[in-house]
Parts: C-alpha cells; sequence; structure tokens
C-alpha cells in the first residue's frame, strides 16, 4: 500500500461505543508515534469534546486531528479513505449508514472494519465490492465487536489446536455462549429494529436472514437452520437455548472456512446456542429464555409495540454505565470434535475465549480498536476482499486480544458421555 498520511481515522467517534474505542486507542498507543490517528465524525463541536475527553487520559490528545464526514456526502467518504490505512467505524446501523464507507474504502485501496451484525448488509458489500477490494488490495472486515470476534476465532483457534495436537481437523465445532453479564446501549437496539422493519418490508432480506450460507454466495454446505429450542448437548453436558447472535456469528464462520479454501472440509458443520448453567436447573433457565426471546422478538416484529420499545429503551449515545461494564463479562466456550482415525473415538477439545468486561461495550471497544491497530500495522497474509476476523487477521488478532487482556485457550475435553 502506498504510504498514508494516518494509520487509522476513528469514524463515529461521538457515538457510545466510538468513544470507548477511542479510549482504548489513546490508552494503549497514545497520539502520534506508535500509532498515527484521528477522530472523524458530522459534527465538529461534538468531535471537539471528545477530543477533550480523551485529553484527560493522555494529554497528546490535543494533536489528535478532527476530521469532518458524513455518511450523506460521499466525497467527504473519499477524502477520509484516501488519507487513512485503515477506516474503523462505529457509524451504525450499518444497513442504513454503512454502505458508502465501505464503497470509498473498497475504491481507495482503504482496509476497514466495523460492528455490524447485520448478514443483509454484509451479503450486499460482498456483491458490490468484494471484487473492486480485491482488486485495490482493501481488507473490509465486518464483524470486529462481540459478534463475531469470540465466536469467528474461537473456531478459528481449536481448529488450529486439534491440528497441531492430533494431526487432523475438526469435522464439527459447537459454540456455546456461556456466562455473560452486560446490556445493550441505544445504537444496538437501533440496529435491531432497523433489521426487523428491513426483514418487514423486503422478501429479499427475509431470505437472506434465513440462509445459513448467506455470507458464501454460491457455495452450500451440510449445516441446516440455528437451533429453536430447548436441547441437552452431551458434550457439554448442560442444557442449551437458542442464541440470538448465531445469526450472523455461525454464517461469518462458514465464509471463513470458504475464504480460507475450506481448511476445515466443504462437510464442515458449525452451530450455535447458549449454554445453561451446569444441572437440572439449565432446564429451567434455557425455557425461560427461550421464551423470553421469541417474546421480545415478538414485540419487535409489530410496528405499534416496536415504537413502544423504542421509547422505553435507551436511544441514540445512551448505553451501560462504566460501574455496568467494569461489572461485566461474558465467557464463550467451543467444543472441537475431531475426525475419527480407525477404531479410536474422536479427539475433543474445548476452547474458551472469555474477557472480564462487558462484552458489548467494555470488550468490544478492545475487539474493535485492537482490529483496526492489526489490518494498520501488522504483515498479513490475508489479500484485499470483503474478508473476516479470522480469514483475515487469525492468529495476530489472537495475540493482540491476550495482550489486552482477554483469554484464549484450549484444553482435552473430559467429556462424562463418550
Ligand atoms: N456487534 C457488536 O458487537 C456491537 C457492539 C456495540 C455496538 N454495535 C453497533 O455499533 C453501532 C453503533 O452503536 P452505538 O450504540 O455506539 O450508537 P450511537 O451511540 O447512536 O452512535 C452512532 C454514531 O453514528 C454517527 N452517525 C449517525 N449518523 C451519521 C451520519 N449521517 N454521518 C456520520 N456519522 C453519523 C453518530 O454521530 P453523532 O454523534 O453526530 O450523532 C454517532 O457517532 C450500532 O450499529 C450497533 O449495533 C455492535
Amino acid at each position: 500500500m502506498a504510504p498514508r498520511e494516518l494509520d487509522l481515522v476513528l469514524f463515529g467517534a461521538t457515538g457510545f461505543t466510538g468513544q470507548l474505542v477511542a479510549e482504548h486507542l489513546i490508552s494503549r498507543y497514545g497520539v502520534g508515534r506508535e500509532l498515527r490517528w484521528a477522530l472523524a465524525g458530522r459534527n465538529r463541536e461534538k468531535l471537539s469534546s471528545v477530543r477533550e475527553a480523551l485529553a484527560s487520559i493522555d494529554a497528546g490528545a490535543k494533536d489528535l486531528p478532527l476530521l469532518l464526514a458524513d455518511v450523506n456526502d460521499r466525497a467527504s467518504l473519499d477524502e477520509v479513505a484516501r488519507r487513512a490505512r485503515v477506516v474503523c467505524t462505529t457509524v451504525g446501523p450499518y444497513a442504513l449508514y454503512g454502505k458508502g464507507v465501505v464503497a470509498a474504502c473498497a475504491e481507495h485501496g482503504t482496509s476497514y472494519c466495523d460492528l455490524t451484525g447485520e448478514p443483509h448488509f454484509i451479503r450486499e458489500m460482498i456483491e458490490l465490492h468484494h471484487e473492486r477490494a480485491r482488486a485495490t488490495g482493501a481488507r473490509i472486515v465486518c464483524c470486529c465487536g462481540v459478534d463475531s470476534i469470540p465466536f469467528d476465532l474461537g473456531v478459528f483457534q481449536v481448529q488450529n489446536a486439534m491440528r497441531e495436537r492430533h494431526g487432523v481437523r475438526c469435522v464439527e465445532v459447537k459454540g456455546f455462549a456461556g456466562e455473560m453479564s452486560g446490556a445493550f446501549s441505544g445504537g444496538t437496539y437501533a440496529t435491531m429494529f432497523n433489521m426487523m422493519e428491513e426483514a418487514t418490508r423486503s422478501k429479499a432480506v427475509r431470505k437472506v436472514l434465513g440462509d445459513p450460507y448467506s455470507l458464501t454466495p454460491g457455495e452450500r454446505g451440510p449445516d441446516g437452520s440455528d437451533q429453536r429450542g430447548v436441547r441437552f448437548d452431551h458434550d457439554l453436558d448442560r442444557w442449551t437455548a437458542p442464541f440470538i447472535m448465531s445469526a450472523i456469528n455461525t454464517r461469518v464462520v462458514r465464509r471463513s472456512n470458504a475464504l480460507l479454501g475450506y481448511p476445515w472440509g466443504r462437510d464442515f458443520r458449525y452451530s450455535e446456542s447458549m449454554s445453561m448453567p451446569a444441572g437440572p436447573k439449565g432446564a429451567v433457565v434455557a425455557g425461560v429464555l427461550s421464551a423470553g426471546i421469541a417474546t421480545f422478538y415478538g414485540l419487535a416484529a409489530l410496528s405499534p409495540t416496536r415504537a413502544l420499545l423504542r421509547k422505553l429503551l435507551p436511544g441514540p449515545g445512551q448505553g451501560p454505565s462504566k460501574e455496568q461494564r467494569e461489572r461485566g463479562y461474558f465467557k464463550v466456550r467451543m467444543v472441537g470434535i475431531g475426525e475419527a482415525r480407525g477404531d479410536a473415538p474422536p479427539p475433543r477439545l474445548l476452547g474458551l475465549v472469555a474477557a472480564k468486561e462487558d462484552p458489548g461495550y467494555g470488550a468490544t471497544s478492545r475487539m474493535l480498536g485492537e482490529s483496526a491497530v492489526c489490518l494498520a500495522k501488522d504483515a498479513l497474509d490475508a489479500k484485499g476482499g470483503v474478508l473476516t476476523p479470522a480469514s483475515s487477521m487469525g492468529n495476530k488478532l489472537i495475540d493482540r486480544l491476550r495482550a489486552v487482556g482477554m483469554t484464549w485457550d484450549v484444553e482435552p475435553l473430559e467429556t462424562p458421555h463418550h
């Protein structure tokens, strides 16, 4: 890539999540020497006050350039994309506001990372920009937050460990979102509601959302729809319930396998659910949770109740408090089942991905910030295209996330039932 004036631009720096990403970047990298970066947004005054707040963490923040850019002004997006190696954006809902940013980055060979969890947006970006981004070398990486980094790289990690320790691939991986504490921001609710609205209006969107292979156009595999009801998992020895984010994570994992050239096989199976506390009470919690999710979706699907939810829930710029974020945590488990050899039972591994902050904002702001720095600074094998975290950054990103306190581990799986 030709030299650029800036390593990265953080677009959406005035939003709830954008400010947290900015705090992470300034605390870890300062301004200028290690990382040349800038704040971008549509409102200069708001950007200035974010910069002032950052100066209380590091006085060098006063030197952060402020770039004005509006998603409704394509020339301003081109200008941002031309100046930086990477654009890191928290301007969502991405299906509403994100398309021009991806287009500008693909055009100018600028790498890109975001926090979308909207499969129909990513599918459109693949169709419109994958080829152009391959040609210009732009690495466009969606889903760099809690959806889908712990899951996408969690599968990648357990697959690599299986290969190293047992010399085989995992024919199947099951992802389990386990213990977690956190809350949603206004931007996340806005994104969920917008997705509901678009799905209600458009049959094409509904089709993409229901397709387990929506992010690997033209390629299929053995997986069916995501888990709907309560089930018992014998490998983990726990009850499980449906997991909302499986609708994006499973698609991202399948795209990683495809982009990496199918190292896990064309018959590789991946599924995801929420694991419940151990023991029989897990069945009760799973039942209550499944009913709760179904109720929320039911209310969000109808426009009068959706309007009511919009009023009751946090609005733009709002989200969980510092105390809530610091009290938060999450733990994701990956059960990897290796290819059987001869009569021996297949090897089994248990991957663990965890953080000591709330998943959606504390941990997400580190995951997105580190993804942006990884894209800007690390020597990556991946060429351009609309990529995934595992297929573009892989172990380089896992190392960076370990260095900022996340747990990434794999151990043998002892199961009572095998
Ligand atoms: N997947 C994950 O793990 C994860 C986690 C957290 C958040 N998210 C996603 O991240 C997104 C942001 O969430 P949030 O809670 O941070 O939202 P937010 O507080 O509402 O922030 C939205 C940002 O977008 C900016 N913006 C809106 N319209 C714009 C325009 N026309 N031009 C330029 N900038 C514009 C806003 O600028 P102003 O300040 O000027 O209004 C603000 O900086 C959402 O899509 C959410 O779903 C995903």
